[in-house]
């Protein structure tokens, strides 16, 4: 007897940057945040949770190799789902032991994890929907988006489509340190993001020990968080609510320059933007400059690759721009004919791919399942 669950859940990229953590075990931020989540018909991943009174031990298969699951973070959250589980068999005996059986969980992206997109985010909002659902769990959004903190920070706010934030919270236990939607993907769908994923050789610094070590040495960092983040926190969400793009562009470059500003004040510095990074600031700069109104924002994570964001209605300029210095690379599926034709080609090297997606929704329930009558990955090597 094997039960089962699958569910997909979406990437999301920060608009109002969460770096610095104010507990390192529970995944507690210095800041709030908000995100705007992507697409899942481009990026997203699709998780199958199965349990069975056969199963031996908990196995996580990931893109068809074995992954342990014996990680502080991942058993931290496996240990709340379970005891939310085991709560609710205790009130009622016809229930299964679901919470007593051992876990194989078989996960897939369908965007390559290398690539250095948020996959942690998605990946464990994955998990944690795909066992809520699995063992029925009566729990809120905002109530999973407390365990997927514990796996990944910025994961808790894949727990919803369209907007969403991340309230802080200043309990020391994180119970009030959640995810909430700020709106929902219905409110505002026509904007859109263009990935450009920048190459890059060099391995980036991980997000925890970066935020460890601004936490430890940066000043500016004291005055981000206690004087700019809270007012751009209320600040963001009204542009979002009254779809005020101007205004929601300009603060999210601006934070995402804070932020690596934040980096650069650390001691020793860390660097995540390259000279391909800086160009396509340069790029966003000069055509909202042409345009004489912003319709573009740029804003880049602990790494190299460019996210731009900007209305459907301003698709044709912000495309052809990209599509000038990036054509020749892959990902412009349809977009191509359109772009290809008009203006001036002038290569850019540096970008290895563009993704083309738009604002999506949160985790998905579906009957897609990755694993066979045998509770084992149907794609392993
Ligand atoms: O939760 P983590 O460890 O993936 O940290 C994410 C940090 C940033 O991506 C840089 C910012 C953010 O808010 O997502």
């Amino acid at each position: 007897m094997i039960y089962q669950a699958s569910v997909t859940a979406p990437v999301n990229i920060a608009t109002l940057k969460y770096w610095g953590k104010r507990d390192k075990d529970l995944n507690l931020p210095t800041n709030s945040s908000i995100s705007v989540t992507l697409s899942q018909n481009d990026l997203r991943t699709l998780t199958t949770a199965s349990t069975s009174p056969d199963f031996a031990t908990d196995q996580l298969w990931l893109n068809g190799k074995i992954e342990s699951l014996d990680t502080p973070r991942t058993q931290a959250c496996l240990y709340d789902l379970r005891q939310l589980r085991q709560q609710m068999e205790s009130k009622d005996d016809t229930l299964p032991k679901l919470s007593q059986y051992k876990l194989h969980i078989v996960s897939e992206n369908n965007f390559p994890t290398a690539a250095g997109l948020a996959s942690s985010a998605a990946g464990f909002a994955a998990l944690i929907s795909a066992i809520a659902q699995l063992y029925n769990l009566p729990t809120s959004w905002s109530d999973l988006s407390k365990i997927a903190r514990k796996g990944s920070g910025s994961a808790c706010r894949s727990l919803f489509g369209g907007f969403v934030a991340w309230e802080m919270g200043t309990l020391a236990n994180g119970e009030d340190s959640q995810a909430v939607e700020v709106a929902p993907l219905s409110h505002w769908p026509s904007l859109k993001a263009a990935i450009l994923v920048v190459s890059d050789d060099k391995k980036d610094t991980p997000s925890t020990s970066g935020m460890q070590l601004t936490v430890r040495t940066s000043e500016l960092f004291k005055y981000r968080v206690e004087n700019v983040v809270p007012r751009r926190f209320d600040q963001m969400k009204q542009a979002i609510l009254e779809k005020d793009f101007p205004q929601f562009a300009n603060l999210t470059m601006q934070d995402s320059n804070q932020f690596h500003a934040v980096c650069l004040d650390s001691w020793p510095p860390i660097f995540y933007l390259n000279d391909t990074s800086k160009r396509i600031i340069k790029l966003v700069e000069k055509l909202n400059h042409d345009a004489q109104k912003t319709i573009a924002a740029y804003t880049f994570d602990a790494g190299p690759n460019a996210v731009i964001y900007y209305d459907e209605a301003n698709e044709s300029q912000v495309l052809s721009a990209l599509y000038k210095h990036y054509g020749h690379v892959d990902g412009w599926k349809g977009a191509k004919e359109e772009y290809g034709s008009s203006g001036e080609v002038d290569k850019w090297s540096g970008v290895s791919r563009v993704i083309l997606t738009s604002i999506g929704v949160g985790p998905q329930v579906t009957s897609e399942s990755l694993i066979n009558e045998a509770g084992l990955p149907k794609n392993a090597e």
